[in-house]
This record gives C-alpha cells, sequence and structure tokens, in this order.
C-alpha cells in the first residue's frame, strides 16, 4: 500500500475504463469530471439539526450540555482540529471547553484528568485528542473515560456494541463518511465498499459499520491495509472507495472503477513553498485524475472533515439526552 500507482500516462488516466462506462469508445480526451460532494454543506445541515436539538435539550431540561476536549502537547494539526471541535460546540450552544495540557504531562496525570471528568455531572463528553505524546498509553486513556461520555466512540465498550450490532457510540469519522454516503443518494445496498486503511478512528471501525443491515449500510465491504497484495485489482471493483490510508495522493486514477464514489478520509501536510505557510492540504486520493473517472469524489479540506466535527457534536447530544434521561 505504499507505493503510490500510476497509470501509464498521467494524463490520460484509464480512458479505456471510461469508455466501458459510458457505452461508447472514446476517441478523444473524454469531459467527465466527478461531481465534488459538498462536506461543509452537508456538516452544515447536521449541526443545525443537533443546535435545534441543543435548544429542545435546554428548554426541557434547564441544563447546558457539556463537551470537554483534552489535548496533550503542542501537536499542530491536532490544535487546528481541537479549535474547531471547540469553536462548532460553542455554536451549536455546548459549554465545549478545551484543557490543554502541556506535552510533558505524566500519564498519570492525564488519567487523573479524565477521572476528574468521568465525575464532573457538567460533561456530558469527553473526548482525548489523538495522537497522544508517545510516552503516554493511548489505549489506556481512552479506556480510562466513561463509556457513557466517549463521545468519540473509542472506548473498547462501544467499540464492542458497534461489533454486536447494538450500538453504543459510534466514532464520528465513520458515522460522517455514512452520513454523505446517506445524503448523496449513494446506494449500499449490496454494493462493493473498498475501504483503505485499517486504522482505528476510521477504516476498522467503518468496515463494521458499512457491513451492518440496514439504511445506509448492508454493503459487501472489503478492508485493505498495508498487507495488502495487488491493491489496485482491488480497488477497482470498488462501487465506493474510501481512502483512510495517511499517505497523501496515493489513490491514483487508474485504481478506480468508473463511475465510482470516492470518498476520501485522508489529511496530510504536504511541503509546499508556493503557500504562504509552507505546504498545503493533501488527501489520500489524488484528486484531479481521479476526478475523471468517479461520478462523486469528496474533496480535501472541505469534505470528510467538516463532518467529522458534526457527528462528534450529534453524539455529544445523544451523550447528553442519555445522560439526564438516566437520571
Ligand atoms: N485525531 C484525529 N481524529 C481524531 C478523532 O476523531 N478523535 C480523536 N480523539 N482524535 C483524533
Amino acid at each position: 500500500m505504499q507505493r503510490r500507482l500510476h497509470c501509464k500516462s498521467r494524463s490520460t488516466p484509464c480512458y479505456d475504463q471510461i469508455s466501458i462506462l459510458r457505452g461508447f469508445q472514446l476517441r478523444r480526451r473524454p469531459e467527465i469530471t466527478a461531481r465534488t460532494i459538498d462536506g461543509r454543506a452537508i456538516a452544515e445541515k447536521v449541526r443545525s439539526e443537533v443546535a435545534a436539538g441543543v435548544t429542545n435539550f435546554v428548554d426541557s431540561y434547564d441544563v447546558q450540555p457539556g463537551l470537554t476536549v483534552v489535548l496533550v502537547g503542542d501537536d499542530a494539526p491536532s490544535a487546528v482540529y481541537v479549535r474547531g471541535k471547540e469553536k462548532a460546540s460553542r455554536e451549536a450552544g455546548f459549554n465545549g471547553q478545551v484543557l490543554h495540557l502541556p506535552s510533558s504531562t505524566p500519564e498519570v496525570e492525564v488519567l487523573a484528568t479524565v477521572h476528574r471528568l468521568n465525575a464532573d455531572t457538567s460533561v456530558h463528553g469527553i473526548l482525548v485528542q489523538l495522537p497522544l505524546p508517545d510516552h503516554i498509553d493511548s489505549d489506556l486513556i481512552t479506556s480510562a473515560i466513561s463509556p457513557d461520555k466517549d463521545v468519540d466512540g473509542l472506548h473498547p465498550m462501544n467499540l464492542g456494541k458497534l461489533l454486536a450490532g447494538s450500538p453504543g457510540f459510534i466514532p464520528a469519522t465513520p458515522l460522517g463518511i455514512q452520513r454523505i454516503l446517506l445524503e448523496e443518494g449513494v446506494e449500499l445496498n449490496g454494493a462493493q465498499v473498498v475501504i483503505c486503511g485499517r486504522g482505528s478512528l476510521v477504516g476498522r471501525p467503518l468496515s463494521v459499520l458499512l457491513s451492518q443491515r440496514g439504511p445506509g449500510a448492508n454493503a459487501t465491504v472489503t478492508l485493505c491495509h498495508t498487507g495488502t497484495r495487488n491493491l489496485a485489482s482491488i480497488t477497482q471493483q470498488a462501487d465506493v472507495l474510501v481512502a483512510a490510508m495517511g499517505q497523501a495522493e496515493m489513490i491514483t486514477a487508474c485504481m478506480i472503477k468508473p463511475g465510482a464514489v470516492i470518498i476520501d478520509a485522508g489529511t496530510s501536510r504536504v511541503d509546499d513553498p508556493t503557500r504562504k505557510r509552507g505546504y498545503r492540504l493533501s488527501g489520500d486520493v489524488a484528486f484531479k485524475e481521479v476526478s475523471q473517472v468517479a461520478s462523486a469524489i469528496t474533496p480535501v479540506p472541505g469534505g470528510v472533515g467538516p463532518l467529522t466535527i458534526a457527528m462528534l457534536l450529534q453524539n455529544c447530544l445523544k451523550a447528553a439526552v442519555r445522560a439526564t434521561d438516566a437520571v
């Protein structure tokens, strides 16, 4: 999976496949351009649903739902994501807080912070931003979060429930990808879905989510990873291809079945001296060339990312409702 696959000619990607899709022989450069899926617009819809839910919740219970995000250290992309989560949560009416701990914070102190938040009844949702500094065991911290406040869906109890088909909290990015596919009217029932990347935040939980029975699921899912042989021969079968490997632009046009729907869950910083900040954000998919083969594609930025935040808020509202109903 590490090698980026190129078509024989980068400027004419897989036109033989495009011609099959269109049902005629192409003699000149085709004008296929995939629809760019507007993740921001879908996220906005989810966020306004959540904001309405928060208003209802506050009216009913006279309690403001609370989300606390714990950020340990100075990882620059993490700081950006956390700021986004804080801003979005406040805009939706949550009491959104960020606890920023220095990177030298001992593991035991991070653990104590989680225990304190577990006991705080004004906090309904807890998220510890990953990755954590090397001296901290992420699994230990994630497992210490109360499953009832685990709005990230990464606690073993919630992952187990997902596997058992009776979900508690589902990780936000897989949930966001499913919402994109539902909003876009992509038929998943019986579809071939190929997911590249078996990470615990996206690929693995998504493979379970989309292979369950039910709307926005019931797909035949193949999970590819670094041990996968002949990756392109598998991705070429996909009606829906999800790229979640964290390898910039690794999915190229010749790996795509014509007309496939492409979901790009990768975000990498790629050096770019032409940009003021010295880098640009890149997805796992070579957007331009894949757009000439696919029927729809999520951009980076502006695709999956905004949904991750929106679904986190949805999970947090659910946590607040459950906590209050349980009293
Ligand atoms: N880092 C990148 N994405 C995520 C996420 O969805 N949850 C957490 N906790 N950390 C992340």
